[in-house]
């Protein structure tokens, strides 16, 4: 049993994936002694309906100077914020002087859309690297956590911020408690916080169990986002499916005002009848999540018995979980291609397979190729039209 992070109450283990790496923990071959490995399992609460991490390494080793994921590496995802932007300004921004807040602002993809209006901001971001570029994007951007403590001092935005921003970032706190008195710290009696992040209904369904990794410590649903929020006093009013990551949801909540809202109650009904709410959609998943490992083992081996060879593509951080629940190592898997320059060189982690500049995927031939960023699938597959022509063949678990 372990604690709710939210409740304190005991609940159970659902899935143990075994000793994971730091997902984003892309290594050189001098520091594979010392690298950090932690029991990666996962439990869930039916009272406020949410699937967690029962441990994870502190925030610090993982949102430090060397983050390597950078949101403007995908073009998809640069439209995505730009689209993202644009909604928010013509539903939300209604006066120059809104005052807003993002949180885990990256390299600023999402707050550059807003340059142009003189509008006064302020962007959370502890990862130096990231958040130095967006600083040179001409961005507010505080290297810290978003915290009380770090907010307390900006006294602009203590109970007087419009509107507060994330994406794929509030999976990221493990202290949901401490988020959410900080929002409250910050917004105004009519502010609103509008987040989107992986949707646990879509990981269900694609059995994408990669979306669980150190960083992702929950994965959401409209049920768990209702009930955690309602303990303080925050009301759901809106929610929007996006399909980002393998499928997301986007968030809008506020102040309590009134409790009736049919959009809502029809996707809290949804979930009922999906079980995404309770726990048996949870053991159905560990059973999928199984199978699914059984016969992605059986694909490789086979081809490898065939005698071909095997890369990956997108040394994605969702990779990590795949590699080391299924015991994937570079005797299959020969290397991972990927645009990144700070993983280029180095090595996945905990299977240490190397990761290869992605302009070298075109020249060697492998004829099966991983694709781990399988949610940009469409954006890599044009990129790489050629694969296919040659008789390359794109593989997935999914
Ligand atoms: N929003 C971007 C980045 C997501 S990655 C996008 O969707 O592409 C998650 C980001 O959140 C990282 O850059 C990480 O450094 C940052 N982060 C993690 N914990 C945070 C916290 N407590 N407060 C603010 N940012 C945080
Ligand atoms: P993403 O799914 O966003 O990563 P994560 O699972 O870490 O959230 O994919 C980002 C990774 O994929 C990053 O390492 C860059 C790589 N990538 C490519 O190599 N080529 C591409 O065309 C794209 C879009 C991503």
């Amino acid at each position: 049993m372990f604690k709710c992070k939210i409740t304190k109450k005991k609940i159970p283990q659902i899935i143990n994936f075994g000793r994971m790496p730091i997902a984003n923990g892309f290594l050189n071959k001098k520091d594979f002694k010392k690298e950090f490995f932690y029991n990666m399992g996962v439990s869930f609460s039916k009272d406020v309906s949410l699937m967690q991490l029962n441990n994870h390494p502190r925030p610090e080793m993982m949102f430090n100077a060397n983050y390597p994921f950078f949101t403007s590496s995908s073009k998809f995802m640069k439209n995505h914020f730009k689209n993202y932007a644009n909604w928010a300004k013509r539903k939300y921004v209604k006066t120059d002087n809104t005052r807003i807040i993002e949180i885990g602002s990256n390299d600023g993809t999402f707050l550059k859309n807003f340059k142009k209006k003189n509008f006064q901001h302020l962007a959370f971001e502890p990862s130096k690297n990231v958040s130095e570029i967006a600083k040179k994007n001409g961005i507010n951007s505080i290297t810290k956590f978003f915290n009380r403590k770090n907010l307390i001092t900006f006294d602009e935005f203590v109970n007087k911020t419009d509107l507060i921003f994330g994406a794929n970032v509030v999976c990221h706190i493990p202290d949901l408690l401490e988020f959410i008195l900080t929002c409250d710290l910050a917004l105004n009696e009519n502010g609103k916080i509008i987040f989107e992040e992986p949707y646990l209904g879509s990981m269900y369904k694609k059995v994408s169990y990669d979306q669980i990794y150190d960083e992702h410590i929950y994965m959401f649903s409209i049920s768990s986002i209702k009930k955690i929020f309602n303990i303080f006093d925050f009301q759901l009013i809106d929610v929007f499916p996006q399909n980002t990551h393998g499928g997301s949801m986007r968030y809008v909540l506020e102040r309590k005002k009134t409790n009736v809202n049919k959009k809502i109650n029809k996707w809290l009904e949804i979930e009922k009848q999906e079980n995404i709410d309770n726990i048996s959609g949870a053991l159905e998943f560990k059973k999928n999540c199984e199978l699914s490992k059984e016969k992605l083992q059986y694909k490789l081996n086979n081809i490898k018995k065939k005698g071909k060879l095997i890369c990956g593509y997108g040394a994605t951080s969702k990779s990590t979980t795949i590699l080391n629940y299924c015991n994937i190592d570079s005797k299959i898997i020969d290397c991972i291609f990927d645009t990144t320059p700070n993983k280029i060189g180095k090595y996945s982690p905990g299977m240490h397979i190397p990761i290869i500049d992605y302009k070298y995927f075109s020249k060697r031939f492998y004829k099966y190729a991983f694709l781990f960023a399988w949610n940009h699938k469409k954006e890599i597959e044009e990129k790489e039209v050629g694969y296919l022509k040659k008789g390359g063949k794109w593989i997935t678990h999914l």
